[in-house]
């Protein structure tokens, strides 16, 4: 018997993933770039068990047949040439499905404990590797801090590089809860229906690769005024993209639309901030340290009865005792 712990933090996308050009394996069209987060993860056990007549996962203390979790482990099986068969015991410190972004840290920490439980011993680079096979998102939580998701166009080539892994910069992110729930349109099928019919996506793929550069500049820079504004403009340009699907869609909510605009205000009041959406209505605030208390207490006054969540950059995989 073997029992091994993993805890992942999720990551916010600054570049965005939206598309794959290959759905089995989860290569995507562009290359992403993100910030891990602190405030948000998964801890995962795994028990590898010879007396075990098959492999069971729960999440948050309750069971559930997950055919992509199952399809998952049978790859890493697979990959240890072991036959048996493992529990998954799983905790999200993030509300699932929500948009923000439990894949990342649910893949990220499937894989590193369900491979060392399986008698692996993978790099990294092979981590992350293994973390894209769940989820695109994970690839990029294996790293802390600023990460980049070489896209590539084969198993091999599509793996997360760390650009930064201990940011030295008072960087925040603010999350505003606006609805915790699960999502309807999952970031699997929007994305896919945005691939397949969006006649603008071509432009996407060019503008958020050509991004990536600008972006790494600015944080070297320490410029917040580039950083916030590529971040921002990406977001909106993948947010764009859904309107443009057929059948179109939309993950905002009036609530979130509110609070951007209050972003916009305090932008005009002298307060820098910058916001970004994932697949769900909550909105996500990036802004320096110095200015985040200013800001949580403009929103609070504004919208009092939503959540704000506020993260720092975090750390990469961890394996725990
Ligand atoms: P999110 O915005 O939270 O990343 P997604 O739609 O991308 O939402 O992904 C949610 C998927 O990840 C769901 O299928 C959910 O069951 C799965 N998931 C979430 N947390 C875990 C976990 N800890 N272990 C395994 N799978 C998980
Ligand atoms: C908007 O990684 O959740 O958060 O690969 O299908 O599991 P799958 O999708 P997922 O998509 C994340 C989309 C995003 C942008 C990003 O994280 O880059
Ligand atoms: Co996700």
């Amino acid at each position: 018997m073997k029992i091994v712990k993993a805890r992942a933090h999720t990551n916010i996308a600054l570049i965005k993933y939206w598309g794959k050009k290959n759905t089995d394996i989860i290569i995507p069209m562009n290359n992403s770039f993100s910030l891990t987060l602190d405030h948000f993860y998964t801890d995962t056990k795994v028990t590898y068990d010879e007396n075990l007549k098959k492999d069971s996962f729960s999440l948050n203390g309750e069971e559930i047949e997950s055919q992509n979790v199952f399809n998952f482990l049978d790859y890493v099986r697979q990959l240890s040439g072991k036959n048996g068969f493992v529990k998954v015991e799983s905790i999200n410190h993030v509300p699932t499905t929500a948009g923000l972004a439990s894949s990342a840290s649910a893949y990220a920490a499937l894989a590193a404990a369900s491979s060392k439980a399986f008698g692996l011993d993978l790099s990294r680079k092979d981590l992350s590797r293994l973390a894209r096979r769940g989820s695109g998102s994970a690839t990029r939580s294996i790293y802390g801090g600023f990460t980049e998701w070489i896209g590539g166009d084969n198993d091999l080539n599509s793996y997360a590089k760390p650009f930064q892994e201990n940011v030295e910069w008072d960087i925040r992110m603010i999350a505003a809860v606006v609805n915790s729930k699960p999502k309807k349109i999952t970031s699997r099928s929007g994305m896919q229906t945005v691939v397949n019919t969006s006649p603008f996506y071509g432009e996407w793929v060019k503008n958020a690769n050509n991004s990536i550069p600008l972006i790494k500049k600015a944080i070297l820079d320490k410029n917040f005024t580039t950083f916030g504004e590529i971040s921002e403009e990406n977001a909106m340009k993948m947010h764009a993209l859904n309107l443009t699907a057929h059948p179109h869609f939309s993950y905002f909510e009036p609530q979130s639309i509110e609070i951007m605009q209050a972003i916009e205000q305090l932008r005009q009041d002298g307060i820098e901030a910058y916001y970004t959406m994932d697949a769900g209505p909550n909105v996500k605030i990036i802004c320096e340290g110095k200015n985040s208390e200013v800001i949580q207490k403009a929103l609070k006054l504004k919208f009092p009865e939503i959540e704000l969540l506020e993260s720092k950059p975090g750390k990469g995989i961890q394996f725990l005792d």
